[in-house]
């Protein structure tokens, strides 16, 4: 959507910066008179609230790293050394923690909206494969986060992540060795291991940073999309983004902020596991070694595969195929309130997303493994089966004629309105 700027520069020193840098121009154009559907609901305000949990990781992150030593024999102390002797260190490592849980947490919700409102459909694509691209960021950064406190959960969750290259040596033999020994930089996790995360885990919150930049430009392309799925026809379906979504964002962030702080202030060691608090030990290994609870579903599926290779494959196609739902989705309908059979599925989907996380926390065996395969099973069939052959059979019920119709209660028009 082409839109004409209607900034007006109040002062002569405005006109004078705005024909060089309209800077002040595109953020009036973009965040301040904006034309958002009036009928956004609050699941619509996580994209502001990731945004905020970003700012907040690189800003505690930066200051951590002013403290944090990344030396083998020194990480595990100077972290209790942030904790206990840096001025406000305790609140600085706390928020950090949780505060990569909560960002987990609202990329999840985040993502569940755009399943369920069909946001991936066209012309929103790419919008969408760069959140995906974001979310393979997140998980890289974290993984490599927790690694840094070097107490047995990181080395241990290390030492298993890193070992699932070695599957790679039983189609060529030798070549996953190679290729785990490189990433280690030795014969084991130790030192120059630590070195690397530490370097890579600073890097890529400003790589993160820049993709944010590339999904809300993409983003304000076609604008968003509303519950119904209905675009913008006229312009009584929009208001400008300020004051309405300043004022709906900010309040959604503040009750964010208040479960935030309840972590960090209550219980900011509830999300994480009491082994980490016992220093990296090559020599002990602990009996289960756990990721952090936003990493279990995909642990579950890893699992679920009794071959290592084809396990580790089965895990990174569960993301990757999510690139795919674009065009594995193949209604017309964008939004599942009106797709009275896919929405059911989609439930269904959802549940056994979080019942593989409740699963990837148990030992792999009995029922807890036959179930971990069904719902690996159902998560596959449903993305990649049950998905497109819905979208081909549906009857989608009736729809509004316009978001403000909807806005109404008017009575549908026709099922044929996207
Ligand atoms: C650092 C992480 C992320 C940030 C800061 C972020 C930011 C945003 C913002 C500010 C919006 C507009 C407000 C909203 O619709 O909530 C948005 C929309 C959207 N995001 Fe994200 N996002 C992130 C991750 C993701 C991920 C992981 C996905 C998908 C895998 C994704 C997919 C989308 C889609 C499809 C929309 C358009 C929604 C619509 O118009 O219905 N985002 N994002």
């Amino acid at each position: 959507m082409a839109h004409v700027s209607s900034y007006q520069p109040s002062t002569a020193i405005a006109k004078w910066f705005d024909d060089r840098l309209p800077i002040v121009r595109m953020m009036h154009d973009q965040f301040n008179v904006f034309p958002m559907p009036r009928n956004l609901n609050y699941l619509w305000t996580f994209g502001g609230i990731l945004t905020f949990c970003l700012a907040v990781q690189l800003l505690t992150g930066i200051v951590l790293a002013m403290h944090y030593v990344p030396q083998e024999s020194m990480a595990f102390d100077s972290v209790e050394h942030i904790m206990r002797d840096v001025n406000w260190g305790w609140l600085l490592r706390y928020m950090h923690a949780n505060g990569g849980s909560m960002f987990f947490l609202a990329v999840y919700i985040h993502i569940v909206r755009g399943m369920y409102y069909g946001s991936y459909k066209a012309p929103r694509e790419v919008l969408w494969i760069i959140g995906v691209l974001i979310f393979l960021a997140m998980m890289a950064t974290a993984f490599m986060g927790y690694s840094l406190v070097w107490g047995q959960m990181s080395f241990w969750a290390v030492t298993v992540i890193t070992n699932l290259f070695s599957s790679l040596d039983s189609i060529i033999p030798g070549m996953g060795t190679t290729i785990v020994e490189w990433i280690w930089g030795g014969f084991s996790v130790g030192g120059p291991t630590l070195t690397r995360l530490y370097s890579l885990h600073y890097l890529l919150p400003f790589v993160i940073a820049g993709l944010v930049v590339l999904h809300i430009w993409a983003l304000h392309i076609p604008g968003s999309t509303n519950p119904t799925g209905i675009e913008i026809k006229s312009k009584s379906d929009s208001v400008p983004f300020h004051p309405y979504y300043t004022i709906k964002d900010g309040f959604a962030m503040s009750m964010f902020v208040i479960l935030f702080a309840g972590f960090v202030f209550y219980a900011p060691n509830f999300l994480g596991h009491p082994d980490n608090y016992i220093v990296a030990d090559p020599l002990v290994t602990p009996p289960h070694i756990v990721p952090e609870w936003y990493f279990l579903p995909f642990y579950a599926i890893l699992r679920a595969i009794p071959s290592k290779l084809l396990g580790v494959i089965a895990m990174f196609a569960s993301i990757g195929v999510l690139l795919f739902l674009p065009w594995l989705d193949t209604s017309k309908v964008r939004s599942a309130r009106y797709r009275p059979i896919f929405k059911w599925f989609l439930l269904a989907f959802f549940i056994n997303a979080v019942a593989l996380g409740y699963l990837g926390a148990k030992a792999p065996e009995g029922w807890y493994l036959t179930f971990g395969r069904l719902c690996t099973a159902y998560y596959f069939l449903f993305l990649l089966v049950i998905m497109p052959i819905i979208g081909w059979i549906e009857k989608p019920s009736a729809m509004p004629g316009s978001i403000t119709d909807d806005v109404l209660g008017k009575k549908p028009a026709t099922a044929k309105t996207r």
